[in-house]
């Protein structure tokens, strides 16, 4: 039996420059996707693939995000008094969840930040979700997927998909055998943002994995690669030769979250998905439409 998956980390320490101005002095993770904070999908996502205990790794100006976890006892007596019990429902649900915090010094890398968690970790494996990429899948979560698939091999699983071949050096790129579950490869090489003629394939890791323990004493020994930063691509591509790690091609629509027009379309596509707002706002879109845009 394999140990269940029950930590995740979120890396949440990144300056988000791709979003400046407004990431000067917001949280990228705090931007809204129409009323809730991106960070609060991610989460959601975690909890409904069955993990109990969140690890973020903050940096400076990332207050926002602990006080979004927190209690907040003035907003919830205002409410209280004025009788809004939705609201004061919706304020308090995120206080309940059990988030911990560290904090990454210096920005190293996505594979310093992953080192970050080595004690909260406790020899465990472990699950990881960066907010950059928010998946729509109401069937099943992203992560509840990467976890099946563990459960069966018990090592650790990438969560990917294929993308063009102009985007592979946006990303993590693996490449690997299909096993008879074709969604599923046996990875043998990674690279960090490869070049399209160097690219070993088109599958890219998208911002989900879980991860055995013994990356920790890779990532300790892993030298600055891409971008001189620590990069998680290079320590699993070791890991991959130590022991057996696994792609996963998960179902599910991803949005781009670090890209200003991936921004906007998890907006327009999460709106048309609610209930209180998904008719009027596709009403608008049509008017919106049918005048061509001449706005
Ligand atoms: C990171 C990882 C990369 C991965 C990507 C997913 O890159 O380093 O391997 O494919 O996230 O979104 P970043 O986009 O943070 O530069």
């Amino acid at each position: 039996m394999n140990r269940p998956i029950k930590r995740a980390v979120i890396p949440a320490a990144g300056f988000g420059t791709r979003l400046l101005p407004a990431t000067k002095s917001t949280p990228k993770e705090m931007l809204p996707i129409v009323d809730r904070p991106s960070i609060q999908y991610i989460v959601e996502e975690a909890l409904e693939s069955g993990i109990e205990d969140i690890l973020i790794i903050s940096g400076h100006a990332k207050r926002a995000i602990e006080d979004y976890f927190d209690s907040a006892p003035n907003l919830e007596m205002a409410l209280e008094k004025s009788g809004k019990t939705d609201l004061l429902k919706l304020v308090r649900d995120t206080a309940d969840i059990r988030v911990h915090y560290i904090r990454q010094r210096s920005m190293r890398g996505l594979g310093d930040a992953i080192l970050t968690a080595k004690a909260f970790m406790a020899e465990e494996p472990f699950a990881v979700l960066l907010g950059d990429d928010v998946v729509y899948n109401p069937d099943k979560p992203a992560m509840k997927q990467l976890i099946e698939v563990y459960e069966e091999y018990g090592r650790s699983v990438l969560g990917c998909q294929k993308v063009p071949d102009e985007q592979v050096s946006s990303y993590g790129i693996v490449a690997g055998n299909k096993l008879d579950n074709h969604r599923i490869l046996k990875v043998s090489d990674m690279v960090e943002k490869p070049a399209p003629a160097e690219a070993p394939s088109n599958m890219a890791v998208l911002g989900r994995y879980i991860i055995t323990p013994a990356i920790f004493d890779i990532l300790e020994h892993t030298k600055p690669g891409k971008g001189g930063e620590i990069q998680l691509t290079d320590a699993l591509k070791v890991l991959a030769q130590q022991e057996a790690v696994f792609a996963y091609d998960f179902v599910g629509k991803r949005y781009d979250l670090g890209d200003k027009l991936g921004f906007l379309k998890a907006q327009v596509e999460f709106a048309l998905r609610r209930d209180d707002l998904g008719s009027q706002f596709k009403e608008y879109l049509k008017e919106l439409s049918a005048g061509g845009y001449d706005i």
